[in-house]
């Protein structure tokens, strides 16, 4: 709002002495056409972009006809008559510059620009009688975003970065050791491959608009997409395989990166058309590791998924949601099954607040494990589907005090695992 005001003085004192000085000042006809249509005829993106990526442009607000754009961004309660120099559609334009990336030093010129000009002309404009009396336009004729406000709002780069924390941000810590320049073993891998490596930044925005601007998304064919082929190692990766099609990591990649490209596609016609945003548990990635040994030969190299429920001293029972997931492929060859355990606790809850605040980790004592196995394979094509009660394999009662560290792994026979009804108490 400052910059608004800031801007439409420095600009009002301009025309103030421009205006004695030609004599007369210019009518909203003549601005319409030196200043409004050429933002109009432009095929370049309008300032709106920098927070908009999809659903809305500032063209959406202009008719080739200056009457007939007065009236309605007027009827649409876009103009201030009492008050040009604050009106809505001027407040649209002038907000922003939030951040200070590359991208928005070029859009703060184009909405310096766009400013002046939507400023000189709804000023000129509104000083005209005719057009302040004339008749409401017929809603046909109404020029606004063809996209409804749902679509506006899930297009906003404020939303998709949110999406980003809660998707791909989230699951770092599967890729930081080699991929952020704080892990382990980042400093000799960037020496060995480049500084390409390094593609997790400090925080999430920057890794995100990194990711954006490289050749990491492909957005024709966001499956096809190198931040997925290289952990899938469908291409080579220097880290080797990092995830199966259908895990819980991919879904998460997955489940961003096809809205964000449905999003910059304008693939999103209507509220109905959105992803339906299910409630998801706050993830705590740990070095907490946990193996299954001699696993029978049918679930060589399936996705293998352990849950972790905790004990719940009030209730007398299992808690229902899991307090613990990890899931990866079977080592066929090897007979084993062992990964690192990612906590879950619903957001705002004690646990979240606590793991958030200090390294999280599993209290010592006895949880219920349960095994699920994708033995046919299902997750490979329809990537979306969850495991469920059919693919559970077993379960097992595990009491650890849940060590940390790659060395120090809770190891549990496959062969203790029995049908679930057996670990009812
Ligand atoms: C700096 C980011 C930013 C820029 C630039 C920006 N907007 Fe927005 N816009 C937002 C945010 C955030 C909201 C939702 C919050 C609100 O309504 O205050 C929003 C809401 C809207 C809405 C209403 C949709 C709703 O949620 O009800 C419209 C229409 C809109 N913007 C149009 C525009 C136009 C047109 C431009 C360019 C002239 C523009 N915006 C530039 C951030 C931005
Ligand atoms: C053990 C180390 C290691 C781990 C863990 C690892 N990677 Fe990699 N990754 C590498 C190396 C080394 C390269 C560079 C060589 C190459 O391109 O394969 C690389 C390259 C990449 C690239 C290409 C980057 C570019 O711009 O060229 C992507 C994308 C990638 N990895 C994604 C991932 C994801 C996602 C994860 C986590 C799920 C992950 N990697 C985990 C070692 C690892």
């Amino acid at each position: 709002m400052k910059a608004l005001t800031l801007l439409a003085a420095l600009w009002l004192g301009g025309v103030a002495t421009s205006a004695l000085g030609a004599g007369a000042a210019s009518d909203g006809q003549t601005v319409f056409e030196r200043r409004i249509l050429p933002i109009f005829k432009s095929p370049n993106p309008s300032s709106c972009t920098e927070c908009h990526l999809a659903g809305v442009d500032l063209k959406n607000y202009i008719l080739p006809s200056h009457e007939k754009t007065f009236l309605s961004l007027r009827d649409q309660g876009l103009i201030d008559l009492a008050n040009p120099a604050d009106s809505k559609i001027l407040r649209f334009i002038a907000r922003g510059g939030g951040t200070n990336q590359g991208a928005s030093l070029i859009s703060a010129k184009v909405r310096a620009a766009e400013l002046a000009a939507f400023t000189e002309w709804i000023t000129a404009s509104a000083r005209d009688p005719k057009l302040r009396a004339a008749a409401k336009l017929s809603i046909a004729e109404v020029a606004k975003p063809a996209r409804p406000v749902e679509v506006i709002r899930h297009a906003r780069t404020d939303r998709l970065l949110a999406s980003f924390e809660e998707n791909i941000w989230s699951q770092r810590f599967r890729c930081s050791g080699c991929h952020s320049s704080a892990g382990k073993e980042n400093a000799k891998l960037v020496a060995e491959h480049g500084e390409q490596v390094a593609w997790l930044k400090d925080t999430a925005e920057a890794t995100m608009r990194y990711l954006i601007a490289t050749e990491n998304i492909n957005l024709k064919q966001p499956e096809r997409s190198r931040l997925l082929l290289k952990p899938l190692n469908e291409i080579k990766h220097g880290g080797g395989q990092k995830m199966l099609a259908g895990d819980l990591t991919y879904k998460a990649f997955r489940t961003w990166l096809d809205d964000y490209a449905k999003t910059v596609n304008d693939r999103y016609a209507s509220a109905a058309d959105l992803p339906s945003r299910r409630p998801a548990p706050a993830m705590f990635g740990t070095d907490i590791w946990f193996k299954l040994n001699n696993t029978p030969p049918a679930w060589g190299d399936r996705l293998l998924q352990v849950t972790l429920f905790a004990w719940d001293r009030a209730g007398n029972a299992w808690e229902t949601k899991p307090i613990a997931i990890s899931d990866r492929g079977v080592w066929g060859k090897g007979k084993l099954w062992q990964h690192s355990l990612v906590l879950l606790a619903d957001k705002d809850s004690e646990r979240a607040r606590l793991w958030g605040r200090s390294e999280a980790g599993l209290p010592a004592g006895k949880y219920l494990l349960k095994v699920h196995v994708d033995v046919a394979g299902r997750l490979k094509s329809a990537w979306n589907t969850s495991l469920g009660e059919a693919d559970v394999v077993g379960e097992a009662v595990v009491e650890s005090v849940w060590p940390k560290g790659y060395g120090r792994m809770t190891v549990v026979e496959a062969g203790r695992l029995r049908p679930s009804a057996a670990t009812k108490d």
